[in-house]
């Protein structure tokens, strides 16, 4: 990529799922590959981005000349994240955060009885909200994962997370979303404007992405 029009740029990309301990031999989670997050990182570090990938457990190769920092958990992200925070200028959290997690980690693996299991689960900290409340002039870009009223919904997280920007993907689309190849997005800036994208690689989605961050300021 010849346009390094990140260059002198610090960009935070969180990608993949978080996973939260049941007891030492099993976890909550979802179907996030990191995928998405990972073509962000790496059409950044292209750009001539300084990138720092803070990833959940995935099955990828993670991409050269990118700091990578390896979490688990939501709780583990959180501090990950806030870590590097004062180092960035722009956020995009393309990782699928648990909401929410067992409300005790069994330090046994749990007996299996003739009864049935509850399992009582208690809320995550939203991540994406805590940086939206020190913000500054930092650009924050989220991601809603929708199964329905993709657009309102994905609105309402801009709002209550203070974002520049959310990329809606349709999760119940074939072919797209999570795991997929490609995805099919519609980007929603602050101030209302829509742009609905037809389905593309992540790769390329990534460059949308940051062509688009370039025109907040
Ligand atoms: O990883 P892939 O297989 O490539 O799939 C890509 C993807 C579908 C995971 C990705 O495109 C995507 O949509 N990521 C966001 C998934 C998600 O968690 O969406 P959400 O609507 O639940 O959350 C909204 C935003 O808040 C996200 O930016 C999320 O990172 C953030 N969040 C959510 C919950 C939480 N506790 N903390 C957060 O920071």
């Amino acid at each position: 990529y010849s346009n390094k029009d990140y260059n002198g740029k610090t960009v935070l990309v969180t990608a993949g799922p978080t996973q939260e301990e049941i007891d030492p031999v099993r976890y909550i989670s979802n179907h996030s590959s990191g995928k998405m997050g990972y073509a962000i990182a790496e059409a950044a570090r292209n750009r001539g981005a300084e990138v720092i990938l803070v990833t959940g457990p995935v099955a990828l190769i993670p991409p050269r000349y990118v700091q990578i920092i390896n979490v688990t958990s939501n709780a583990d992200m959180y501090n990950a994240v806030m870590d590097v925070y004062d180092r960035c200028d722009i956020i995009i959290k393309a990782a699928a955060v648990a909401d929410y997690k067992p409300a005790e980690a069994f330090k046994h693996k749990i007996k299996k009885t003739d009864e049935d299991l509850n399992l009582s689960l208690k809320k995550n900290i939203d991540i994406l909200k805590e940086l939206g409340k020190i913000k500054g002039s930092k650009i924050l870009v989220g991601f809603a994962a929708e199964t329905d009223d993709l657009i309102n919904n994905a609105k309402t997280k801009i709002e209550k997370k203070n974002l520049d920007m959310i990329v809606a993907n349709d999760v119940t689309v074939e072919g797209s979303g999570f795991k997929a190849d490609e995805n099919l997005a519609s980007i929603i800036k602050r101030d209302g404007e829509i742009l609905s994208l037809n389905k593309m690689s992540k790769s390329e989605l990534a460059h949308k992405i940051l062509d688009i961050v370039k025109t907040i300021n």
